[in-house]
């Protein structure tokens, strides 16, 4: 039975959609919540959109299964690729998912060009091409898919020179077009804010679009009358199906959290399989 109590699960293809937790756990401090990183398959990015959205269906059947009242894709691939589909086999459930903040951008930019960093399959997704067209018909974006970001953010290395160096190519053609907002169009980046921050200036803003996220979540559980009251609880699980120890590192490095990491292990496509 799904009551107050029941959690919030988290999805994403790794540690990155700790930056969308982190935004929940703090406007929603009572919720129980569970986070389930696929580190085993991380990075998604480059993957074919069929692919991730297997993985995305069995992960969000595994939430389920452990009575999440509402599944959060933290993970803007994720909902790229399948947040229609788990709407479609999942019609009891309800989710949350990313999209790009075009639209925040393209309404307060002042030059009129904007630039967007997220992964080839956000990109090649249904969901960007409408974003763009009903919310930046006239803006000039810039894209860039930060070809090994995500891993060096796994990797913990948040300012290290190859970071910088991925951020930097990245960053350095749009700000040579005058953009003055960059939008965060995956998880795993607002933990490389500071870096993107010295490279680009005070004069651009950048836009994560998690505490959004957070807040929608909060609307939807409250019309439901689903929000959880009780200051006693609070608790979180953290799951990976890749190995605890690394998960660990990533909560400290990431979240400066010390947890305990449970481990789910992948039997084929379609099965999660929890070990002790
Ligand atoms: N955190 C991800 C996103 O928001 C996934 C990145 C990846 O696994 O490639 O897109």
């Amino acid at each position: 039975m799904i009551d107050s109590k029941s959690p919030i699960g988290i999805f994403d293809s790794g540690a990155g959609g700790l930056s969308v937790l982190r935004e929940v756990r703090a406007l929603l401090p009572n919720e129980n919540l569970i986070y389930f990183g696929d580190q085993a398959h991380v990075p998604y990015g480059a993957r074919p959109l069929t692919q991730i959205q297997k993985f995305s269906e069995t992960i969000a059947r595994f939430l389920l299964e452990q009575n999440s009242k509402i599944v959060v894709v933290a993970c803007n691939t994720a909902s790229a690729a399948a947040l229609t589909h788990l709407r479609e086999t999942f019609r009891e459930a309800q989710f949350v998912g990313m999209e790009p903040a075009v639209k925040p951008a393209a309404e307060t930019t002042r030059t009129g060009k904007v630039g967007v960093l997220a992964t080839p399959a956000t990109f090649q997704g249904a969901l960007y091409a409408s974003v763009v067209e009903r919310f930046a018909s006239d803006v000039e974006l810039f894209q860039d898919v930060c070809e090994g970001l995500v891993q060096e953010i796994e990797r913990g290395n948040l300012r290290g020179e190859e970071t910088r160096r991925i951020l930097y190519s990245a960053l350095r053609p749009m700000l040579e077009e005058n953009i003055d907002a960059v939008v965060l169009g995956c998880t795993h980046y607002p933990f490389v804010i500071p870096l993107i921050k010295e490279i680009a200036g005070d004069k651009v803003r950048v836009i994560d679009p998690a505490p959004a996220v957070a807040k929608q979540v909060k609307r939807l559980l409250e019309a439901g009358e689903r929000l959880n009251k009780n200051p006693q609880s609070g608790q979180i699980r953290f799951i990976t199906s890749g190995a605890a120890n690394a998960f660990q590192s990533n909560l400290r490095t990431l979240l400066d959290v010390e947890a305990k990491v449970e481990t789910a292990l992948w039997r084929g496509d379609d099965k999660l399989i929890q070990s002790a």
